[in-house]
């Protein structure tokens, strides 16, 4: 963690833009078995818990008084008998110091002191719970059904926790950097590692691996297949052969639970076929040029239509679609080869802050499109200097989508869909850095990771 005034900070700060009374509710996340109590998934925190508190370990829970600005910390000490399976632990005052907290209470004293609040009439703040854990046990403590917990989330506190953490201080951008050292190591392994024959899950294990190496974990299933079209494709079961291409969308999390988020694309051959490179090149381009595109006030809607009018150029340059790039980006047909959004924030978690709702996270007051591609879109509203984001464009051949908008006679006027009967077989190419938006434009966050066809073909050899 951090250090404690570091999360003095974030608490008064939150008070400040909650300016009122009544009190938030923080709590920490629990261990998640897997097949019975004592065998758990990696314990993974909170990440508003780990923002304001900083504490990495399992039920904890914390209120905020926004009255008297005094936080407690509640949570057990383990006796001997706990200390002979988990080891020694730091006391809760020993926590509590290490998070500048200034009380502490035991765990079975939070339904109490909640019961006491709502008896008294006092707001309590809440975010969305998103693990039916916690559903179960905060509609118990607050007497709410679980199905009207999300509605019944402070709006207040969701809003605040989005002005908050939706800017990045020096200190997280340096972490992310250090994230993104990790994977650049994990993108590289992977490409020199490559050959016909081995399997994804070969590729998957060594960069699993490097992550877990230096001292963190993956930030996200680790995508890292030959069949990139299928976008979160958590499968590793495929031999890699010759003739296709590997689509590896991964990163690591510090020990500090900040993310990192890159994708590459390499080819099993030591080199791209002519046609790999041509689309290659075309999402190279919409990467670079959405990059550059990134300065404050530049809405991210305008800048992923960019991205799509780059990819519907260039698939149109190599015949695959025709007829008015404009009519066809506004009516959505490039959708076809590019069905998501250009990026979403990052940060605690990969799409930070998601568990808040999409809509202040990324929209504030604009509208989301429903139309199929930009609805997929996490990340529309005016950038800001502090934003860190993806920037992930790519061009994908999804036969199923193909075949399906063919029978419809959907965009004929657009898509060349006698030509696309070649690609079915092509997977897809996505291209993804992690941008940090600074007063007078970006800069793209941790080392270079090769990413020109030549830098990549350089490590097949
Ligand atoms: N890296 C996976 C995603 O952005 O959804
Ligand atoms: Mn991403």
């Amino acid at each position: 963690m951090f250090d404690a005034a570091t999360y003095i900070h974030r608490r008064r700060k939150l008070a400040e833009k909650l300016n009122g009374k009544g009190i938030v509710l923080l709590p920490g996340h629990e261990e998640s078995p897997i097949n019975y109590a004592g065998n758990v998934y990696p314990f993974r925190q909170d990440s508003n818990f780990l923002y304001f508190i900083g504490l990495d370990k399992p039920h904890l829970a914390a209120i905020i008084d926004l009255d008297t600005g005094t936080t407690t910390l509640f949570g057990d000490c383990l006796g001997v008998e706990d200390i002979v399976w988990e080891g020694p632990q730091p006391t809760i005052a020993e926590l509590a110091r290490k998070s500048g907290v200034e009380q502490t209470a035991t765990f079975h004293q939070l339904p109490e002191a909640l019961s006491q609040a709502l008896k008294a009439g006092r707001q309590v703040h809440y975010a969305p719970p998103y693990r039916g854990e916690d559903k179960i046990r905060m509609s118990h403590w607050l007497g709410i059904p679980i199905a009207e917990l999300k509605d019944k989330a402070s709006e207040p506190l969701i809003k605040a926790i989005v002005a908050l953490r939706s800017y990045k201080s020096a200190i997280e951008v340096a972490e992310m950097e250090h994230a993104l050292e990790i994977t650049a190591e994990m993108h590289v392994a992977a490409m020199k590692k490559a050959r016909p024959g081995l399997f994804e899950s070969d590729l998957a294990g060594v960069v699993e691996g490097i992550a877990l190496a230096r001292g963190g974990r993956t930030a996200y299933g680790t995508i890292l297949s030959i069949n990139g079209q299928t976008l979160h494709n958590p499968y590793h079961t495929n031999k890699l052969e010759r003739g296709r291409i590997v689509l590896g969308d991964f990163g690591a999390e510090t020990a500090r639970h900040y993310a990192s988020d890159i994708t590459r694309v390499f080819p099993v051959d030591k080199t791209f076929s002519s046609r790999q490179k041509d689309i290659y090149q075309i999402v190279l381009q919409a990467e670079t040029s959405a990059i550059d595109a990134c300065r404050p006030g530049v809405r991210y809607l305008d800048v992923h239509l960019l991205a799509a009018r780059i990819i519907a150029e260039g698939l149109k340059q190599i015949g695959l679609m025709k007829g008015s790039i404009d009519d066809a980006v506004h009516e959505g047909a490039h959708a076809l080869f590019f069905p998501h959004g250009l990026g979403h924030m990052i940060g605690l978690d990969v799409h930070d802050m998601e568990g808040l709702g999409e809509q202040y996270v990324g929209y504030g007051d604009m509208q989301r499109s429903t139309q199929f591609g930009t609805k997929y879109l996490r990340l529309a509203r005016a950038l800001e200097p502090g934003f860190v984001l993806t920037v992930e464009p790519g061009i994908y051949f999804i036969p199923e989508l193909f075949d399906l908008w063919r029978s419809q006679g959907k965009f004929t006027e657009f898509i060349h869909y006698e030509q696309l009967d070649h690609y079915r077989n092509f997977g897809g190419i996505r291209i993804e850095d992690n941008v940090l938006i600074t007063p007078d434009g970006h800069r793209v966050l941790g080392p270079h990771i090769p990413k020109t066809i030549e830098e990549v073909e350089a490590l097949r050899q």
